[in-house]
């Protein structure tokens, strides 16, 4: 098993590489990849800090030439590089997608994501394919990002969280190299745990459509919990942090960030309360919110954000404090 595991970490070394260098400087590869990651405006020192690359579109160059160079079959389809056909032939997973490394906050690279380029397959093949839960990755348990970004967490003592891949990507671009991304995925507790490793201050970075800001109420508890200081921030609908890189200067992201972020009572009051009358529709929204702070460990935290509370939803800080009790009591 211990060795299994070392043999998947070495293919993907090896892969890394492989796509790296078809990006870099095969005909095809620079044609197709390269001019991809150029239409998008990345750099190519982020290219390279991410190990960036690309795979040739024939479902089995990769294959061949790993194989040529002596990696085993069985590796290349348990670390999810490949999948085997109804008749049992190797299939090259990410043929003809520009791919996106994941390594591990030990430097690894446990994973690959794969993007498509032509957006007319689109509908017809999912925008990205990323490899399949192996024993070397457990997509839940991992964050896109965190070995290019944990110096950088722990000197700002802040860590960002967004989406996806670009987003990190264009970030770091922008300069802002303290964060990552949890891939479209819920957050875990394991992740929470990774990141409270470099820091207890997390803003929630997602984009402004209505899937950013269900991933945003649901994670808030959870950061909470594990013993997070949450902000949130949402972009304008339609965008994301990528998007948004690209349409302002590296400071003006900066003083965005700075400007919107709000607190998660903040938060949770402007979506579950804004335009709100109904009493009981309120009280709902009031008893989801306290429940939130509920669920925080320190009490001069806890009591603190009561008193917020209070302040913001009109409501007296006694009521609140036996609601809040009545959720520590019930223990959920
Ligand atoms: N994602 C995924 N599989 C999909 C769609 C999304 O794994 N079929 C993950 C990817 O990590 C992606 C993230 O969820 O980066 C966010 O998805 P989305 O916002 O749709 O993609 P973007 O990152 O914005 O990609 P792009 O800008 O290239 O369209
Ligand atoms: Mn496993
Ligand atoms: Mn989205
Ligand atoms: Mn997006
Ligand atoms: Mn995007």
């Amino acid at each position: 098993e211990q060795n299994d595991r070392e043999s998947m970490f070495i293919v993907n070394e090896w892969a890394a590489d492989y796509f790296s260098d078809v990006l870099l400087n095969d005909v095809d590869g620079r044609a197709v990849g390269m001019q991809y990651f150029r239409s998008r405006g990345f750099r190519d020192d982020i290219i390279q800090k991410f190990r960036l690359g690309f795979a040739l579109p024939s479902r089995t160059a990769m294959s061949n030439t790993a194989t040529l160079k002596g990696y085993k079959e069985e590796y290349l389809v348990k670390t999810g590089l490949c999948y085997r056909r109804d008749g049992g032939e190797l299939s090259d997973r990410y043929a003809g997608r520009v791919i996106f490394p994941w390594i591990n906050v030990s430097g690894k690279v446990c994973a690959f994501g794969g993007r498509l380029l032509d957006s007319r397959t689109k509908g017809v093949q999912q925008k990205y394919v990323n490899s399949p839960d192996s024993d070397i990755y457990h997509k839940e348990r991992e964050l896109y990002g965190i070995y290019q970004a944990k110096r950088a967490i722990a000197k700002e003592d802040l860590v960002y969280m967004v989406e996806g891949y670009t987003d990190v990507i264009s970030m770091h671009q922008c300069g802002i190299e303290n964060v990552v991304a949890n891939s479209g995925t819920a957050l875990s507790v394991h992740q929470i745990r990774i990141l409270r490793r470099f820091t207890a201050n997390i803003v929630l970075l997602y984009d402004g459509d209505a899937a950013g800001i269900h991933a945003a109420m649901r994670g808030t508890d959870m950061l909470l919990a594990e013993g997070m200081n949450v902000k949130v921030l949402l972009l304008p609908d339609g965008e994301d942090p990528d998007s948004f890189a690209r349409n302002h200067s590296a400071s003006g992201f900066r003083e965005y960030i700075e400007e919107h972020q709000t607190d998660f009572i903040e938060f949770k009051t402007n979506i579950m309360l804004r335009g709100v009358t109904d009493p009981i529709k309120r009280s709902e929204a009031i008893n989801s919110i306290v429940k939130s702070v509920s669920v925080i460990n320190d009490q001069i935290v806890r009591a603190t954000y009561i008193k917020d509370c209070a302040h913001r939803l009109g409501i007296n800080e006694a009521t609140l404090i036996s609601t809040m009790n009545k959720f520590i009591r019930s223990g959920k």
